[in-house]
């Protein structure tokens, strides 16, 4: 029998499958380090809760559309659904703004932070708003997403 050429290449993806390690997951949110919740709490305040609301309840009705085709901001507690998505999403939705997945024409209120905050100041926020979900909720989300 010819022996298989891609195997390395297919085992090698199908490892950083398993260890859901490829590159772009590496960071992770650092929910448990105070300095960064502590960091990404002045951050949110100054650049989130505008919008997000500073308890981070979100805005009235946020799962309806207005008429303009814009959504209100959703609650980034766990009344809302950003605890259902991983890291890295939650990641470049906040630094490229929903563009990034719902395509270049969606109308969206959400900017881009993109220069205006650093990756760094961007995974601190994060790991503000993770650290403020209940324990269960915080735990079901690493189990579900995160390599820590
Ligand atoms: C001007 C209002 C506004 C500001 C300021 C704002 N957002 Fe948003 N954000 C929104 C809206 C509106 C959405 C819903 C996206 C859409 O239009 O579909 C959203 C969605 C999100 C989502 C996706 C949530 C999910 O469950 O899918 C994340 C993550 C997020 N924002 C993070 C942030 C962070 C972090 C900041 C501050 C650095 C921020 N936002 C600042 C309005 C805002």
């Amino acid at each position: 029998m010819r022996p298989n050429c891609d195997f390395p290449l297919l085992m090698s993806l199908i490892c950083c499958v398993a260890l859901s390690g490829c590159e772009a997951t590496a960071e992770g949110i650092p929910y448990l380090d105070k300095q960064k919740i502590f960091a990404g709490k002045i951050l949110y305040d100054s650049n989130c809760a505008s919008c997000h609301g500073v308890a981070l309840e979100g805005q009235p009705n946020w799962q309806k559309r207005s008429s303009t085709g814009y959504l209100p901001a959703p609650p980034h507690d766990e009344t809302g659904h950003t605890w259902h998505h991983p890291d890295q999403m939650l990641f470049e939705f906040t630094k490229y703004g929903p563009q990034r997945y719902a395509g270049a024409d969606y109308k969206s209120a959400m900017p881009a932070y993109e220069g205006k905050l650093s990756d760094e100041q961007i995974w601190n926020v994060l790991a503000f708003i993770k650290s403020q979900w209940p324990e269960e909720i915080q735990k079901q989300h690493t189990e579900a997403f995160s390599q820590k």
